[in-house]
């Protein structure tokens, strides 16, 4: 997890601090665009936007993208959205508040003022409900910054999925006799759902919703997604009558969504959270001039869904193009194959400590800012960043830091002269990026 201390400080936009003046353009995906003073897209994110692995056959990302395609036949399938978009859409167009942390230069990627990197596939609701689709998946790389462990990644892939029916009589006829045809077929299964009350005070439907509509269309919701998990979860988890599935709603807030849900699923020994949805907000679907109708969304995580079901140990291996990873999902006809990891090379720890700039205090060095020079110098060389020290001289009142980085290879043993060399290229862009000075 970030470490508490360094998740307070101020951002600073990544090229701001550059000794050196930042490109006036940058080339992403074969076209230009103006930098200006809040850009920090870094080298290794713009590296990423053309994989799009989730369309790469045989990728694990892609077999999950089409086996949850193929529980939802009849639903529109979407996937080649770009990833730029405006910060309108990413947050305004979805009634994210004007200081929603979401937006901050240490937590999303922009090319400048006007284009970032899409965060969540919800960026793109509107433009597909406007399109006329009622139903609809759609999947896409996300990027957000975050920190370095096996488990985050500044590049991940969501898939959004959406219903909506007329919010007239005819509409919710549809909704109840959907309802009673899942209904049927989760009794059925082994399955335990841990549920909560579709609407409460502290998660209630919208002003302009009928209660009655709003709850039919949560449990539509509801009834969708825990169908959607046994598909997925139930033959590898091996549901049984006496190990059933576990499913837990939790009440959740997004600001495009009332009532909104997170979901959990408890997998080997631990409850996990696999996704967020909820009743689409009346606003986004005036935005979309489908103002008649009502329904849900929800987004979920593949990369969190795929280390579970094909035991992928570190989220770093979806990006691998070692064919010791990749062959082992070669012969994967929608079926999820379980990785064997071929090796676990040794782990290779350095620390690095410095004094922030005197007179910047309160501008220090954000860990989002920290993990994107790591990762531009190391790459996927770089397993886990942490801070482990922290403290102001009580005399000169500097602040000083240290990190602790762990530098391993999934594919290889990495030699000594190899993570010096990636140390020491951290250590002297720290010096000029952020004008530290080391201790
Ligand atoms: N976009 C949300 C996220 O990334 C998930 C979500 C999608 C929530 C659709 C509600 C509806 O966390």
């Amino acid at each position: 997890m970030a470490t508490k201390l360094a998740r307070i400080c101020l951002a600073r936009p990544f090229l701001r601090t550059l000794s050196t003046a930042p490109p006036s353009h940058l080339t992403l995906l074969g076209q230009q665009y103006p930098t200006d003073s809040i850009t920090n897209i870094s080298p290794t994110i713009i590296s990423k936007l053309p994989l799009r692995l989730h369309t790469q056959p045989f990728h694990p990302l892609n077999t999950l993208r089409t086996l949850i395609e193929s529980h939802f036949p009849d639903y529109a399938h979407l996937s080649s959205f770009s990833p730029l978009v405006t910060p309108y859409k990413n947050f305004d167009e979805l009634s994210f508040p004007t200081d929603h942390p979401g937006r901050s230069v240490a937590d999303s990627y922009y090319v400048n003022k006007d284009l970032m990197l899409r965060t969540h596939t919800s960026a793109h609701e509107i433009d597909v409900f406007r399109s006329g689709k009622t139903k609809w998946l759609l999947t896409a790389d996300v990027y957000r910054r975050d920190e370095i462990d096996g488990s985050h990644y500044p590049v991940f892939h969501q898939m959004e999925g959406a219903r909506i029916f007329s919010s007239d009589a005819s509409g919710m006829k549809e909704v109840e006799e959907d309802n009673a045809r899942l209904s049927q077929h989760l009794s059925q299964s082994n399955i335990l759902i841990e549920d909560i009350l579709h609407i409460t005070p502290t998660n209630p439907a919208q002003p302009s919703h009928d209660p009655r509509h709003s709850e039919l269309v949560a449990v539509n919701l509801k009834l969708s997604l825990n169908s959607l998990l046994l598909h997925l979860f139930a033959g590898v988890a091996g549901a049984s009558k006496e190990e059933p599935l576990r499913v837990r709603w939790i009440e959740a807030y997004f600001p495009f969504t009332s009532p909104s849900y997170e979901v959990e699923v408890f997998f080997r020994g631990k409850w996990l959270e696999i996704l967020g949805c909820g009743v689409v907000g009346q606003a986004t679907l005036d935005r979309a001039d489908v103002p008649h109708k009502m329904g849900w969304a929800f987004g979920l995580g593949l990369e969190r869904i795929s280390m579970i079901l094909n035991s992928i140990p570190d989220i770093r291996l979806f990006w691998s193009t070692d064919p010791r990873f990749l062959s082992q999902f070669s012969n994967t006809d929608r079926k999820i194959s379980t990785f064997k990891p071929y090796s676990k090379y040794p782990s290779c720890f350095k620390d690095v400590s410095f004094w922030l700039p005197l007179g910047e205090d309160n501008k220090k060095i954000h860990e989002n800012d920290l993990c994107d020079l790591v990762r531009d110098v190391a790459g996927d060389l770089v397993e886990d960043v942490k801070m482990i020290d922290s403290f102001r001289h009580p005399k000169n009142n500097r602040t000083s830091l240290c990190y602790r980085i762990n530098y391993r290879s999934m594919d290889k043993s990495l030699s000594n002269e190899e993570t010096n060399a990636l140390h020491s290229g951290v250590v002297s862009r720290l010096q000029d990026q952020f004008r530290v000075e080391i201790r």
